[in-house]
């Protein structure tokens, strides 16, 4: 995936605005970085490998005249990262400049073909293709809205695409998108378009959704969409978004993600506000669904796997969960319109989730949507969303979505059990009032752990390789700690079922192997005591996470993170994973890594 950002006013140079709306989007993509703007019927470029800042430093880039102007920050496809191949991109004349975010899957065709009518094409992107053929459209007669809409017949993939041109009358940026994001926000005579919302939020609240499948003339003076199927216009009141540009900065951390970790309690209690209307809803559409199947990749995978548990003790329901990229080719034969699929993402846009979406749709299952982007994409697929309210994520490490999507699945689990009766109506009472406890608990597991972490961290940052143990939920809270130091502090970790784990990876184990449990004094206590001896035995050095008043476990441990209170079994995920994601990020620092941007990865993956 990649930021785009392009903007349109009546005064004033847009360039200062571009980078900083760039450096917002940098948790998109981060290898390399491009501008234009026009200027007097001219196009100024500045574009370079590199992160926004290092490229800043070399190209200044604030100092750009122009009052509409184009950016994007590069997570690379196709062509390596280099100057050539960062975005925008241009047409034989350097008239037309694009920026996109996908893949177009025909672009060798489309080169070739270009390259036959005599067009020079400099980079090794899919992308390029994209102002050559506007050019070519251009010269036949079009205008820049006409051409990109014929364009659009011919490239075939996903895309989001920005595009501006000097041939233009009055300044417009047209865009238009299949399968990746964008959206417009509106002021008094300036108009944005973006990859995400927080890219002009400090500008503007008002944001107007742009859909697949249609194309948007944006001027200073306001905005055309229309349907590329059959150009017909079409009128979309505009929505207000509550998040605030102050969730967007770092207010003081020195990282996004560390505030982030902190702003958890707040964003989980923000989520258990949400109306209970809205979680009857969509427990009743599960609850009137034979099967049960819960997608999600990665950290919203590991809250899929504890709704699963949630779901299975609280509800007796058990869901069956598959990662989304796997779905089409598994679980999706099976599926009926019986069935019902709850899909969580944060981002609303990861692909590998939307695409089993519609598989799921195809097969005429109902489908619930968990995501925390009001508008993404994902939520116009499903039949019905819960919308979390963590407020905006920039650290490309999830940390308080997960939390909310934790959130949202107890919610869900306690309403589906009342439904079916599973447990007693006072066990769901109990459970829910620890639910409002939560965020205390959690803001309390951060105090008493974060001096510890950082502590931990520096005598630990030099082992190679990790090993997380789990039994039941805890499992995926052991998943969720070995990705989170995996991606950011670039550790081999892995986590296993502690039952399993005697059946290989022990042999991973010698004098002195961090093996970290998650340990809550639920019923997996006893069976865990047990992995604890088979891993000292071999001389493994411990690091549990327990309740605090575990003495037992705190004598078996060389190092121990504690829980202030007494967990509900079901909802320990939440509390228990807070002092493995502040572990990682301090590890991240010991070793010189900056958690915010982690090598490889961008914030939300949107290609198969
Ligand atoms: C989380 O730290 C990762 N960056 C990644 O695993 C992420 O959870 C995954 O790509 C799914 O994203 P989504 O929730 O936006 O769908
Ligand atoms: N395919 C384009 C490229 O490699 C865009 C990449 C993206 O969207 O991340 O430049």
């Amino acid at each position: 995936m990649c930021g785009i950002i392009g903007v349109v006013q009546k005064h004033g140079d847009v360039a200062p605005f571009l980078h900083q709306a760039l450096k917002r989007l940098e948790y998109r993509g981060y290898d390399s970085v491009g501008v234009t703007t026009i200027a007097a019927g001219r196009l100024y470029i500045k574009k370079e490998k590199g992160k926004i800042e290092e490229v800043h430093r070399r190209l200044n880039l604030d100092d750009m005249p122009g009052s509409i102007g184009i950016g994007h920050t590069r997570w690379a496809t196709h062509g390596i990262p280099s100057m050539l191949n960062a975005h925008p991109h241009f047409d034989c004349n350097n008239e037309i400049s694009v920026v996109h975010n996908g893949v177009i899957d025909n672009f060798l065709e489309l080169r070739a073909e270009l390259k036959e009518k005599g067009h020079v094409l400099k980079s090794e992107t899919d992308t390029e293709v994209i102002p050559h053929l506007i050019e070519d459209y251009m010269r036949d007669g079009l205008n820049l809205f006409q051409a990109v809409k014929e364009t659009t017949k011919r490239i075939e993939g996903t895309y989001a695409i920005v595009v501006m041109s000097t041939r233009e009358e009055v300044s417009r940026i047209v865009c238009t998108r299949d399968g990746n994001p964008l959206v417009i926000g509106r002021k008094e005579d300036v108009s944005y378009v973006s990859s995400d919302i927080p890219a002009f939020l400090p500008m503007t609240n008002d944001m107007i959704l742009l859909l697949d499948g249609e194309i948007a003339s944006l001027t200073a003076d306001g905005v055309r969409i229309e349907k590329l199927a059959d150009n017909s216009e079409v009128k979309r009141e505009g929505i207000k978004i509550s998040w605030t540009a102050d969730q967007a900065q770092k207010s003081g951390y020195p990282h996004f993600m560390l505030k982030e970790i902190h702003e958890q309690p707040e964003a989980i209690k923000n989520t258990l506000r949400l109306r209970d209307d809205v979680i009857r809803e969509a427990a009743r559409i599960i609850h009137s669904s034979k099967r049960v199947i819960m997608l999600a990749m990665g950290t919203s995978g590991h809250a899929a796997q504890a709704g699963r548990h949630m779901f299975a003790s609280i509800a007796g329901v058990l869901p069956v969960f598959e990662l989304a990229s796997d779905f089409p080719d598994t679980v999706y034969r099976t599926l009926t319109r019986n069935d019902c699929v709850i899909a969580i993402t944060q981002s609303g846009e990861t692909t590998d989730t939307i695409s089993a979406v519609k598989y799921a749709k195809e097969s005429g299952a109902k489908v619930v949507a968990i995501t925390n982007v009001v508008g993404s994409s994902i939520t116009r697929y499903a039949d019905y969303t819960i919308l979390t309210q963590a407020g905006p994520e920039i650290g490309v490490a999830a940390t308080k979505t997960f939390m909310v999507q934790l959130a949202a699945l107890a919610l869900l689990a306690l309403s589906l059990g009342e439904l079916t009766g599973f447990v007693d109506a006072s066990v769901i009472e109990r459970k829910r009032k620890f639910l409002q406890r939560a965020p205390d608990i959690v803001s309390e597991t951060i105090s008493r752990n974060e001096e510890l972490a950082r502590r931990l961290a520096g005598q630990m940052y030099d082992k190679p390789s990790f090993l997380f143990l789990g039994r039941g939920v805890s499992i995926a809270t052991a998943e969720e700690g070995a990705l989170k130091l995996k991606e950011i502090a670039y550790n081999h970790a892995e986590a296993y079922s502690a039952g399993e784990s005697k059946h290989g990876p022990i042999a991973l184990v010698q004098e002195d192997y961090p093996v970290v449990f998650v340990a809550p004094n639920d019923e997996t206590r006893s069976r865990i005591i047990g992995n604890i001896m088979e891993m000292k035995a071999r001389g493994a050095s411990i690091v549990s996470v327990i309740s605090k008043d575990d003495k037992e476990l705190a004598s078996l441990s060389n190092h121990v993170f504690t829980i202030p209170e007494q967990i509900e079994a079901e909802f320990s995920t939440m509390i228990f994973v807070v002092p493995l994601q502040l572990f990682s990020y301090y590890m991240a620092l010991k070793k010189g890594y900056d958690p915010d941007k982690p090598r490889n990865l961008a914030k939300s993956v949107t290609v198969l």
